[in-house]
């Protein structure tokens, strides 16, 4: 499956174990260790921005759903991630923690990633999720402000969206639509 949208990458995929994730976790009780996602990086580059392919499969980390581990980008770096196969929730905090809101996506469907905005994903299921992204290979992303507290501002269960006690003032999580096409300029992400 994943094959198709990888080409003749030839590297094996970066892997983010359950036990990786294990700080950002709803339920701080699992102890199940498995392959919570693949990240294949630089499937291909195209005008000084990287394409890389992540796999999520649906397996449920206990009561919440699968996802990425989450990060922020520094200075004014942007994303912009389409899905490939199945579905996608993007979580999205803006760094002070004035706005959040998630974007649910589907195949074909696409979502930015504006600069500043923590970004997490949740693979809703029922299928694996596979999707693409497009970033600038010129930063790291910045981990340390999710993982002290613990995960993003919400997490995605079997009893829907949970407020993530560690952080003080969480406004209500608005929803915005995804887009349906991926913009053909992408200067805006160098
Ligand atoms: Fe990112």
């Amino acid at each position: 499956m994943i094959k198709q949208f990888i080409g003749d990458y030839n590297k094996q995929p970066d892997i983010r174990l359950t036990s990786d994730l294990k700080e950002v976790l709803f339920d701080k009780n699992f102890t199940k260790d498995f392959d919570a996602y693949y990240m294949y990086r630089g499937v291909k580059e195209n005008d000084g921005l990287r394409y890389d392919v992540t796999m999520i499969p649906f397996r449920m980390f206990g009561v919440e759903f699968p996802k990425t581990k989450g990060h922020y980008h520094p200075d004014d770096y942007g994303e912009v991630y389409t899905v490939l196969s199945g579905k996608a929730i993007y979580l999205l905090q803006k760094e002070d923690i004035s706005d959040v809101y998630a974007v649910f996506a589907k195949q074909g469907e696409t979502v930015i990633i504006p600069p500043h905005y923590g970004h997490i994903t949740i693979n809703p299921g029922p299928e694996d999720l596979i999707m693409s992204n497009w970033v600038s290979p010129e930063f790291s992303s910045n981990y340390t402000p999710v993982l002290e507290k613990e995960g993003g501002c919400y997490f995605f269960t079997e009893d829907g969206w949970i407020k993530n006690s560690n952080y003080k003032d969480i406004p209500e999580l608005r929803f915005e639509k995804a887009q349906q096409e991926k913009p053909e300029d992408l200067s805006f992400l160098k």
